[in-house]
């Protein structure tokens, strides 16, 4: 990733945090689930699909992390999805997307992907690089009812397309989705107006930004330790944040530094029907997604 104080660093806002009323506390630590998927990529899959109710509109979150090249190597070869967006975070590492929509980009350090999957694609995601270190999240953001069947979008933003800002305590923030401080992300949703946040924090600095009450919201550790009320949050771990009524945002600090993410949105409360990459609200569109998908309707 770049230097976050670069001299081509032009761009970085400093933002004054809003003063809380009450912070969320966490409501329960989760490890994840080592796995492997795509033609054999070893992961961590932090929400699985025991927590989709729970935390309502997302739907999964995997984190990889390797310097060995045999865990990520093979990648993700074709496979489709159906009725949701993906969001793929990469801290350290190139993998080359192509989709049957006809988009196709390479997705570098620090860099976003967003795919709306929306009625289908069928995609593939292949590392560009033989060794070295690649690390990130991909997250599953679900759609509403009405926007399933929509028309595949993607983007890609490289890493200087990120904002980002610093507090008066030196706490990085690298704004990818929603709004924290101020400071406006690159993608913005209608109904699960989701935040997503990447967040490196001193030892010793406390961050707080505010959430709107409505939204489900997990903080996941990839680095150092946080505390957040009387529970810390060690690295690899997610923390899912309480809906206190109230609590209008979350504090946290770092014992030593930390990076982590924070990831909230607004619940759907939709019949939620996966069946593996498709994830629509009832049976029978799961059997159509399959027949539309062997058929060849999948652009
Ligand atoms: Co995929």
């Amino acid at each position: 990733m770049r230097p976050l104080h670069s001299t081509l660093e032009t761009a970085v806002n400093t933002a004054t945090q809003t003063t809380l009323q009450q912070s969320r506390t966490i409501e329960r630590l989760v490890e994840g689930v080592a796995t492997s998927d795509g033609a054999g990529v070893s992961l961590t899959r932090v929400l699985t699909g025991k927590l989709q109710q729970r935390l309502d509109p997302f739907l999964m979150l995997d984190a990889f992390g390797s310097d060995d090249p045999n865990d990520y190597i093979a990648g993700f070869p074709d496979h489709p999805h159906r009725g949701f967006e993906t969001v793929t975070y990469m801290l350290a590492g190139r993998m080359r997307h192509k989709d049957s929509a006809g988009h196709e980009g390479l997705l570098g350090d620090g860099g976003v992907q967003w795919m709306t999957a929306g009625r289908g694609v069928i995609h593939s995601e292949i590392p560009e690089q033989k060794d070295g270190a690649m690390e990130g999240f991909q997250l599953w953001l679900n759609l509403p009812a009405q926007t399933k069947m929509a028309e595949p979008w993607y983007r890609d933003f490289p890493s200087d397309a990120i904002p980002e800002y610093i507090t008066g305590e030196n706490v990085t923030v690298r704004v990818i989705a929603g709004s924290s401080n101020g400071v406006a992300g690159v993608v913005t949703r209608e109904t699960t107006e989701p935040l997503y946040l990447d967040i490196h924090v001193p030892a010793g600095a406390t961050f707080s930004t505010a959430l709107p009450q409505t939204h489900n919201a997990f903080i996941y550790v990839y680095r150092g330790a946080v505390r957040v009320g009387d529970t810390e949050v060690e690295s690899q771990r997610m923390g899912i944040l309480s809906n206190t009524p109230g609590a209008d945002g979350i504090t946290l600090s770092a014992t030593g530094d930390a990076r982590l993410i924070l990831v909230a949105g607004k619940p759907l409360h939709e019949p939620i029907v996966q069946y593996g990459p498709f994830v629509m609200n009832t049976q029978q569109e799961i059997h159509q997604a399959l027949d539309d998908y062997r058929n060849g309707h999948f652009a």
